[in-house]
């Protein structure tokens, strides 16, 4: 069973200053719902109920969002703006949130390595970077998806979709094998890669489950791309000796770490709640 999910949540934000000079990018609203709490529903659907974030400095708001406001709801008790916080409160019922910092920005594989004291070295674990907003309106949402898979294969599992040539620079990436519809046997993963010399048009988005046995890995891992600890690197690792799958998902996935990938979102989101 997964029922852990970390979320990495320590990163500036730069793309978006100054909006993110004193509020984290994590919280950022798409409509009226912060990236971070799609993940966190979409982590849910999956069957997760620990959320374990790392945050760095200036994040505080992240761990308000997840606790309860006592004034807030008492101010508006009876009213019509009650149920504004029902999905919000939900989450706070059903889940366990836990919290540790990323001190230095020193890569995604680090990030994900300080997450070790709070998802532990026993189980696997899903991984979900908030501002890859995915959805998928015709069914599972995408972790979920992944989660089966797991079930299935037993490994550590990435996310995957094409994106063109000129674009995978942005991304991992991935070489390998289809051992059914959509499914791949990694061989090669590459961090960012120049566009002429990307294995494949195949990126890795922010969604992965990893097996505990990456810490260890992890440990061994070099800085690579722009002299940080790389999850893509460590992920390598384990791909060469045929233990990772990448999973082209179905659904849909906006880069709310860019502001056209933002608005898209928005617009998206938008058209969604006006058919309703
Ligand atoms: C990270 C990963 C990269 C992945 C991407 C997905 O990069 O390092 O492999 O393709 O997320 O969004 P970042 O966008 O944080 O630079």
């Amino acid at each position: 069973m997964i029922t852990k999910c970390l979320f990495p949540a320590a990163g500036y934000g730069t793309r978006f200053l100054p909006a993110t000079k004193a509020m984290p990018k994590e919280m950022l609203p798409v409509l009226t719902k912060p990236l971070i709490q799609y993940g966190v529903e979409e982590a849910m659907e999956a069957g997760c109920n620990v959320m374990s974030v790392i945050t760095g400095r200036g994040k505080r708001a992240i761990t308000d969002h997840f606790d309860i406001s006592y004034e807030l709801e008492h101010q508006i008790e009876g009213s019509s703006k009650e149920a504004l916080l029902g999905g919000i409160r939900n989450i706070i019922d059903k889940c366990t949130f836990t919290y540790t910092r990323q001190n230095e920005m020193k890569g995604l594989g680090d990030a994900i390595y300080k997450g070790k004291v709070l998802v532990g070295e026993q189980d696997p674990f899903a991984v979900i970077l908030a501002d890859d907003l995915c959805v998928n309106p015709e069914g599972d949402g995408i972790l979920k998806q992944m989660v089966e898979l797991y079930n299935k294969y037993k490994c550590c599992i990435v996310a995957t979709m094409e994106v063109p040539l000129e674009e995978v620079h942005k991304y991992g990436v991935i070489e390998g094998n289809m051992i059914e519809d959509d499914v791949y046997m990694v061989s090669n993963m590459v961090e960012k890669p120049d566009n002429d010399k990307a294995p494949t048009n195949l990126a890795v988005i922010g969604r992965y489950i990893l097996t505990p046995d990456i810490f260890k890995v992890i440990e061994k891992t070099k800085p690579g791309k722009n002299g940080e600890l790389q999850i893509t690197d460590a992920l390598c690792t384990q791909a060469k000796k045929g233990m990772v799958i990448a999973y082209k998902f179905k659904g849909k996935r906006f880069d709310c770490g860019s502001v056209d990938g933002f608005v898209e979102a928005t617009n998206y989101f938008y058209d969604l709640e006006k058919e309703q």
